[in-house]
């Protein structure tokens, strides 16, 4: 396995060109080996190869204390690549991947990433930075598909609006969240939880699990705000929405979400779940 560090390598390497594209921040946790291994097996299918990158965004953080806190962990990275089976990493500096402004323009934000008043209201211009971002890799790497997980669930909403708004041809798939046989979802701010915040952080998966068995949103919205009351910090979003356009629920609907943001402690977690219910 290669490890890539900027254009040229990119352009010189045979498993580049139409590859499936796993683009990642490090701290890589099982949760990313899976994405790779299903962008290995995606890539397969096809005749080709897994490309993962690994690039800690600098952009997408609201602050500058979260980014530097946001472990870098390169050497782990590049051998968990490895073990699930890409055939490339691409791990850029800062100076690759944003030269000047003209190279790593923001796009214009699709609806999505801006108007669910969820992560685009408690993280304003996380979005841009994650569009500016993935539009740099997209264009840096020309992938035939992308993966990205479903826990960030707005986000995977968000690349696939703006990869169509953009006139890409790159697939964009989403792979389901990863979690602890306890049910707390894999994410790298899991690291920073002590074991009594790891405990109350399940309430987060408890009240997901609660909002299925209740057929309306209203309802089931109460239910995860029960659910969270008095076990972890502040929560900022705990609602049913229309799980592409992650507007308010309505009844021409392809599916729905339930999604969720709470502190615990000092941490901010967030995952979700598809909803069953339509009203
Ligand atoms: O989900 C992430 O790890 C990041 O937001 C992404 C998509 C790699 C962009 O930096």
């Amino acid at each position: 396995m290669r490890v890539l560090r900027d254009q040229s390598e990119l352009n010189q390497d045979p498993a580049v060109p139409g590859c499936v594209f796993v683009p990642t921040m490090g701290a890589l946790h099982e949760g990313h080996a899976a994405l790779i291994r299903r962008g290995e097996a995606v890539a397969r299918e096809r005749g080709g190869s897994c490309v993962v990158s690994i690039f800690v965004n600098p952009t997408q953080f609201n602050e500058k204390a979260d980014f530097e806190r946001y472990p870098k962990t390169l050497d782990a990275d590049v051998a968990l690549c490895r073990e699930a089976g890409a055939a490339a990493v691409f791990a850029p500096s800062v100076g690759v991947m944003y030269p000047d402004e003209r190279t790593a323009p923001i796009p214009s934000l699709p609806r999505v990433a801006v108007e669910p008043g969820l992560e685009d209201r408690f993280r304003p211009g996380h979005f841009a930075g994650v569009c500016q971002v993935v539009l740099r890799l997209f264009r840096l790497v020309r992938p035939a598909v992308a993966v990205f997980g479903e826990k960030d669930w707005q986000q995977l909403r968000g690349v696939a609006a703006m990869t169509r708004e953009q006139g890409l041809a790159i697939e964009i798939v989403g792979h389901e969240t990863v979690r602890d046989p306890d049910g707390l979802a894999k994410s790298s701010r899991n690291r920073f939880l002590s074991e009594q915040e790891r405990e109350a952080a399940l309430a987060i998966p408890r009240a997901l699990r609660a909002a299925q068995f209740q057929s309306d949103w209203r309802q089931a919205e109460m239910l995860m705000q029960e659910e969270l009351r008095g076990r972890v910090g502040r929560v900022e979003y705990a609602v049913i929405r229309d799980g592409i356009s992650l507007g308010p629920i309505g009844t021409d609907m392809v599916e729905s979400r339930a999604l969720i943001a709470a502190w615990v402690g000092r941490t901010r977690l967030i995952d979700n779940t598809p909803w069953p219910g339509r009203n």
